[in-house]
């Protein structure tokens, strides 16, 4: 059930990962967490750093993010700079749906400080539905891994029970991230992709 950027965007973006998702369209548990969490914050990794996304990044991702072949599981094409900065706008505007909260994070490498890809989460209650994309040149090197492992951490610390992430099958490397980030492959399916989901998260003492 996505939310209204998505159907704007629907022919250009990569699903799910672009514009916001929203998995099962309910909560877990009481919707109070999505309605106080409001803003994305710095994650700080070993070789990476998730930075709150900005409409500035758009000219950045453009380039990034250029490559036809992100597209082979999810659809779309490659943004324009005018495009990108549009849905970067909306991204940073939030979801018009009050029970829903939009978090997005530009990936970048801690050494060189250049962006590598995305990653984002949209809360809905207690349950946050993540996706990640990784520039094609940067793939391979265990980017996407560690970015989903550090959001999964930080959203489990702040309250989150569920984490959730719909994958197209045979998309190996989506699946491998999933993986290693705790999730394991559910009976669910949404448009076509299965979900995958970590279930009853706590945080570390
Ligand atoms: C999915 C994606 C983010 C992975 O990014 P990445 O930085 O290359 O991922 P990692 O380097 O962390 O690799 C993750 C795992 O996938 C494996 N992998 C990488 N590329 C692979 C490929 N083409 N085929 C199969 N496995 C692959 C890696 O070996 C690694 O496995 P391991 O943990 O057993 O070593 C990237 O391919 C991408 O952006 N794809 C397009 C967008 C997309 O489809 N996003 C997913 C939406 S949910």
């Amino acid at each position: 059930m996505r939310s209204s950027p998505a159907q704007a965007f629907a022919s250009l973006t990569i699903a799910g990962v672009d514009e916001p998702i929203a998995i099962a369209g309910g909560a877990t548990g009481p919707a109070t967490l999505s309605r106080t969490m409001t803003k994305a914050e710095v994650i700080q990794g070993e070789r990476i750093v998730l930075m709150p996304l900005r409409i500035e990044d758009a000219e950045e991702m453009v380039a990034a993010l250029g490559d036809e072949s992100l597209h082979r599981f999810t659809g779309g094409r490659p943004a324009t700079a005018v495009e990108l900065r549009e849905r970067y706008a909306k991204l940073v505007r939030g979801s018009p749906d009050k029970t829903h909260t939009w978090l997005n994070w530009i990936i970048r490498m801690v050494d060189a400080g250049g962006a590598v890809g995305t990653m984002q989460a949209t809360l809905i209650g207690e349950a946050a539905d993540i996706a990640w994309v990784v520039g094609v040149r940067w793939q391979s090197r265990g980017f996407a891994t560690e970015a989903a492992r550090c959001v999964a951490s930080w959203l489990v610390s702040k309250g989150v029970r569920t984490l959730r992430a719909n994958i197209h099958p045979g998309h190996e490397a989506s699946e491998r991230v999933a993986s290693r980030a705790g999730l394991t492959v559910t009976e669910g399916w949404v448009d076509g992709e299965r979900v995958w989901a970590r279930t009853n998260c706590r945080a570390a003492q």
